[in-house]
């Protein structure tokens, strides 16, 4: 038996939109420090999970037990302890970014000079320091993605949710984002990561879970899935890109518009 607590436990958990079962009987076990990456192809179920983790969506049936507390149960107490960037971003438009922070720090509870302090760093880091007059609703998409993380960092969370982080940021602070992630990582920090990009996926992750049309498919060490595929694998290499396509059933041979001959 391992020893190392859990960070997220899902058990049976569903989600339905009327008919349509959207996350099926989702069994999920993420470590404590692991850095948890969670695939699977568009609409497989990733957000609507997410979503459900945190607070934000109502389970049909199952259990969500984040830190120990169920988050259902217990949503204060878990929420003071985590971080989120959701999918789609609700940012107040008519605030600057460092209103923006002093209100989340404000909601945690957090003193002035804390706030201050943590913000002005958080700004710096993230390269939204410069025009800090500027009002959200002109922020560009990646500074609305990197104001999102800097807003879900100030309360210094143990559990970290990350839905697309990286989708629209530029390379350098795609770096700079991957640099803070390793760093949190060996502070301890749990972090669970949805991404498309499976190359900075299989450079950060230690753990991954595959799901595909609702269900599980796979889960478990990096490295353990990885090693197995390169069993399978006629070269003897196997990339997470050729796992995630030899998993989720995807086709080899390019499909073709029948106009385009
Ligand atoms: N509010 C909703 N009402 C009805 N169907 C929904 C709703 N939210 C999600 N769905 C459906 O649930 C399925 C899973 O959606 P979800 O957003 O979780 O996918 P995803 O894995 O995050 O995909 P992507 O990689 O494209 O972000 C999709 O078929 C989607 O259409
Ligand atoms: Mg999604």
């Amino acid at each position: 038996m391992s020893a190392i607590p859990l960070s997220i436990e899902t058990r049976q958990l569903c989600r339905r939109f009327g008919d349509f079962e959207a996350v099926r009987g989702l069994n999920l076990q993420v470590p404590q420090g692991s850095f948890f990456g969670f695939l699977g192809p568009n609409g497989a179920g990733k957000s609507t999970t997410i979503k459900m983790l945190t607070g934000l969506l109502q389970p049909s049936s199952g259990e969500v037990y984040l830190l120990g507390h169920n988050i259902w149960q217990a949503p204060i107490e878990v929420k003071r302890q985590i971080g989120v960037v959701p999918e789609k971003l609700h940012l107040f438009e008519r605030l600057t970014g460092g209103e923006y922070l002093e209100f989340v720090g404000a909601m945690y509870g957090l003193s002035e000079d804390l706030i201050q302090a943590r913000s002005e760093e958080l700004l710096e880091l993230m390269e939204l320091s410069q025009r800090n007059d500027r009002l959200i609703a002109d922020y560009s998409h990646g500074m609305r993605k990197k104001l999102a993380l800097a807003a879900a960092l100030i309360h210094n969370p143990r559990l970290l949710f990350l839905d697309e982080p990286f989708e629209g940021v530029d390379a350098v602070s795609g770096r700079i984002l991957r640099e803070l992630l390793q760093d949190l990582i060996a502070r301890q920090v749990t972090i669970f990561l949805t991404s498309h990009i499976l190359d900075i996926v299989e450079k950060l992750c230690d753990h991954l879970a595959i799901i595909h049309q609702g269900q599980l498919i796979t889960a478990g060490p990096l490295q353990e899935m990885l090693d197995r595929l390169t069993g399978e694998t006629p070269a003897g290499t196997a990339s997470l890109e050729e796992a995630f396509i030899q998993i989720v059933g995807g086709q080899k041979n390019t499909r073709q518009l029948s106009w385009m001959q």
